[in-house]
C-alpha cells in the first residue's frame, strides 16, 4: 500500500489547522518509513503514541474553535472526531503487539476517512469561520 502524502488539496486556508494536518502526514509518513527499516521494532510504539496525542491535541484544536465561533455542522464534525478516536482505539485493541499491522491500519484510516474529513469538515469549517469573522 502506498502512503498518502499531503497535498495541496488539504489546504483549508488556515495556516495553524493546515500545518498541524501537515504534521500529521509527517508523523505518518516517518512511521512508516521507519518500520520499513525496522519492521516489528517495539520502539515504533512509543512514535505512534506520540503521534495519536498530536492527533487528539489536533482534535481538541478544532474542537475549541467550533465552540468559540458557534459553528453550524460542529456537532456533525465533533462526532466525526468521536468516531476516529473510536476507530483508532479498536485498530489498538486489534493491532497494539504488532507494529506492522497496526502502521498498515493506521495508514489506511487516514487514507480512507481522515483525508475525506480534512476535504469536506475542516474545509467548512475554516469557510465558516472565516464568514462569521467578517
Ligand atoms: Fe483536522
Ligand atoms: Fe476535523
Amino acid at each position: 500500500m502506498d502512503i498518502l502524502e499531503w497535498n495541496e488539496n488539504f489546504l483549508t486556508g488556515l495556516s495553524d489547522i493546515d500545518n498541524q494536518h501537515k504534521k500529521i502526514f509527517k508523523y505518518l509518513k516517518s512511521i512508516y518509513e521507519y518500520n520499513k527499516i525496522n519492521p516489528e521494532s517495539q520502539e515504533i510504539l512509543q512514535k505512534i503514541h506520540s503521534f495519536l496525542a498530536f492527533m487528539e491535541q489536533h482534535f481538541e484544536f478544532e474542537e475549541a474553535l467550533i465552540d468559540k465561533y458557534h459553528l453550524k455542522n460542529g456537532d456533525e464534525h465533533k462526532k466525526e472526531h468521536a468516531f476516529f478516536k473510536e476507530r483508532i482505539k479498536e485498530i489498538f485493541g486489534v493491532y497494539g503487539t504488532s507494529p506492522y499491522a497496526l502502521i498498515f491500519e493506521l495508514c489506511k484510516f487516514v487514507k480512507d476517512f481522515y483525508s475525506s474529513h480534512i476535504i469536506f469538515y475542516d474545509k467548512t469549517l475554516v469557510k465558516e469561520i472565516k464568514k462569521n469573522s467578517l
